[in-house]
């Protein structure tokens, strides 16, 4: 692994991002939203790949391949993040930094989106300061990787 990589890993319905409940999580879409992190990621010199998904599946095999590829993972796994024990898995076996991202505050939400099984292995996790919250997670990677040289 040279240049220094984040993935950037949008789960289930972020698709429709700007268009889907924007009263919850914003007008933002999913396409602007991934440039800003491109572009956050680029004034310190880290390249930013951005990938969305809806299959439960492609996102492990995403988590896996991180192993070789990049330095750390900003995950947003959206309803799979209360579900999805092979997640969890998965992000443990990696060995990479994963920071878990919320759009919304998931705490003050439905009593079921207050579990998150990704927070169990997560190395941290922001919520409910909208996209702010992908560039927060972007410097605390930045700054952890940066210390770990
Ligand atoms: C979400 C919160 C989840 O509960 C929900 O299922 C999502 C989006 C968020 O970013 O706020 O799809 O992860």
């Amino acid at each position: 692994m040279n240049a220094k990589k984040i993935l950037v890993i949008n789960g289930p319905n972020l698709n429709l991002l700007g268009l889907r409940q924007p009263e919850v999580y914003g007008s933002t879409t999913l396409a602007e939203l991934e440039e800003h992190c491109r572009v956050h990621g680029a004034t310190m010199g880290f390249e930013v790949d951005c990938r969305q998904s809806n299959h439960e599946g492609t996102i492990i095999d995403w988590l896996h391949e991180t192993r070789g590829t990049s330095h750390g993972i900003i995950l947003n796994a959206g309803a799979y993040s209360h579900t999805s024990v092979a997640i969890m898995d998965a992000i443990a076996s990696v060995e990479r930094p994963v920071i878990e991202v919320h759009l919304s505050n998931i705490h003050a939400r439905e009593e079921f989106r207050h579990t998150s099984f990704v927070s169990k292995v997560a190395k941290g996790m922001i919520c409910g300061l909208g996209t702010t919250g992908y560039m927060l997670a972007i410097d605390a990677l930045v700054d952890m990787l940066e210390h770990e040289k």
